[in-house]
């Protein structure tokens, strides 16, 4: 029998460096936890405890230490034990999970910023994750370069990379944006960060209460 349909809603919110995700997670999940929705928040590389030493492995690195097909997978390997670990049992018990980045990341930097094959990079997005894909995706979207002046200070090798590296980046979240509108909400991330959350939030309650999550109060 194949296994039962996700209950949960399964939230990611992307973009390049310095627009502000993980201010909006907390604020997003803050909200949902006031509707009494069980709420998930965790990040990528990363959130398990295999997934955070293989995100300080990965980002520790050098300059031109890793090599591009090794990042693919070290990324999707962290993104499979998330998956297991934490993104499935969450759905299954009926929870609203956020996600800081997920698949769509892997997109936009290895395929469009590294210049990986389209095939290969979805096969394996497609181990890691079983097919899994997010109900809503949230793109703040942002100039590289104002990104990067708000980050100054905390790079590492992938925020060390090359501008024209970055706005391939910025074109990849937006192509894969328009060719599926009805999953992704397009924010612009200069917006002062309180209007930012109102909108995320509008688009957020509308799918909780579209899941029966959250209604009634
Ligand atoms: P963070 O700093 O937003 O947590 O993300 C860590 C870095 O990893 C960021 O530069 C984006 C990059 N990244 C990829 O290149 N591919 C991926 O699949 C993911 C999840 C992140």
């Amino acid at each position: 029998m194949p296994p039962a349909a996700p209950r949960g809603l399964f939230v990611t919110l992307e973009g390049g460096e310095g627009a502000g995700k993980s201010t909006q997670l907390e604020a997003l999940a803050e909200r949902a936890r006031k509707l009494g929705v069980e709420t998930v928040t965790t990040r990528e590389p990363g959130g398990t405890a295999l997934g955070e030493r293989l995100r300080a492995a990965l980002l520790s690195s050098e300059d031109g230490e890793i090599d591009e097909r090794v990042e693919l997978l070290v990324f999707n390997a962290a993104r499979a034990q998330l998956v297991a670990e934490v993104v499935r049992p969450a759905l299954e018990r009926g929870a609203l999970i956020i996600c800081d980045r997920f698949a769509d990341s892997t997109v936009a930097y290895q395929q469009y910023g590294r210049g990986l094959a389209s095939d290969v990079v979805a096969s394996a997005i497609e181990l890691a994750t079983g097919g899994l894909a997010p109900d809503l995706t949230i793109l703040l979207d942002l100039e590289p370069g104002v990104g990067h002046a708000r980050t100054a200070g905390a790079d590492d090798y992938l925020e060390r990379a090359d501008a024209r590296f970055h706005e391939r980046v910025r074109d990849g979240f937006r192509a894969l944006a328009a060719a599926v509108p009805e999953q992704w909400l397009v924010l612009d991330a200069t917006l002062p960060p309180a209007e930012v959350t109102e909108l995320a939030w509008a688009r957020l309650r509308a799918a909780l209460a579209e899941r029966g999550l959250g209604v009634g109060r």
